[in-house]
């Protein structure tokens, strides 16, 4: 009997393994990934050095920055905190106050499915954050902008370098 139908079986086992895996990916859900927000604490675990240089930064305190203006209006917020607008992303200073100031996902993209990457996993960890790019920095750095100054991609990534780890040995 199974010499007879037992590949029929092992056809059913492995479609079966294969519509769990693709159920899996619909759930986990390709799109799902979210601002998480509070980055001094969910990244500084393991990105310690990049959270230091980060906390020197201007863009560290756009938020305050733009308190301390009297020309401040809800049209200002966009730029000067991190993922608005946008799935988990920041929408109100009550609702979101842990998405205040251009944090690291601001420029790395969402990080819930980076945090979710198991950490063996370096592979995943690095494939789940994205290296920003001009077109990143000039939704921000840009003539809607009432202080802009002209904005030199590589001049501007240079003066991020503090951040970037140094090689390995
Ligand atoms: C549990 C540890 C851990 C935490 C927490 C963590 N990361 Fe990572 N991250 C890693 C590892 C491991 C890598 C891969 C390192 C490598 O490439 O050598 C990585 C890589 C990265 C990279 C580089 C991706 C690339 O292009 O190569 C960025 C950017 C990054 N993380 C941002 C973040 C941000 C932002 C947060 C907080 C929201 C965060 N990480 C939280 C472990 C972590
Ligand atoms: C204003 C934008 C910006 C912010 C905010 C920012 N970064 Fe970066 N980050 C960059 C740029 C630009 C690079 C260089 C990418 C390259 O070399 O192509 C970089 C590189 C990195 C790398 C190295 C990736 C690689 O090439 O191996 C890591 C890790 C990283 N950032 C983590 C962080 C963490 C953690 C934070 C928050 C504490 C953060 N960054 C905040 C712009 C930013
Ligand atoms: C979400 C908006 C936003 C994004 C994205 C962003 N920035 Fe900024 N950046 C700002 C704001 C706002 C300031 C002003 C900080 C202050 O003075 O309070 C700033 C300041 C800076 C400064 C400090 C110099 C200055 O004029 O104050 C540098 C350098 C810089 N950004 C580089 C970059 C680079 C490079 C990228 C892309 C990899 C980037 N920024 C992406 C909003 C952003
Ligand atoms: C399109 C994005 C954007 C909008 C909208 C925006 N800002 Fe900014 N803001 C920036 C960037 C980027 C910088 C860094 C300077 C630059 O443009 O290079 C900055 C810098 C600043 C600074 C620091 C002063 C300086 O000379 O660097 C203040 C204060 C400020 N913004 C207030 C405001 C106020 C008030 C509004 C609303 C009326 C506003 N911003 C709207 C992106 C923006």
């Amino acid at each position: 009997m199974f010499r007879k139908y037992g590949w029929v079986i092992a056809v059913f086992i492995v479609a079966m393994f294969a519509w769990g895996a693709f159920s899996a990916e619909q759930a986990s859900g390709a799109d799902a990934n979210e601002y998480v927000g509070d980055n001094e604490k969910k990244c500084g675990m393991c990105h310690k050095e990049q959270v230091a240089a980060w906390k020197k930064w201007p863009m560290a305190k756009t938020w305050d920055t733009l308190q301390a203006s009297k020309d401040k209006k809800d049209s200002c917020i966009p730029c000067h905190v991190t993922g608005f607008g946008k799935p988990g992303g920041f929408v109100s200073i009550e609702k979101t106050p842990k998405l205040v100031n251009v944090q690291c996902e601001a420029c790395h993209g969402p990080a819930k499915d980076h945090l979710a990457a198991p950490l063996n996993d370096v592979e995943k960890k690095r494939n789940t954050m994205t290296k920003p790019t001009e077109a990143n920095c000039k939704t921000c750095h840009n003539k809607d902008s009432p202080h802009y100054k002209e904005f030199k991609y590589a001049d501007a990534v240079k003066a991020l370098a503090d951040h970037k780890p140094k090689p390995k040995k």
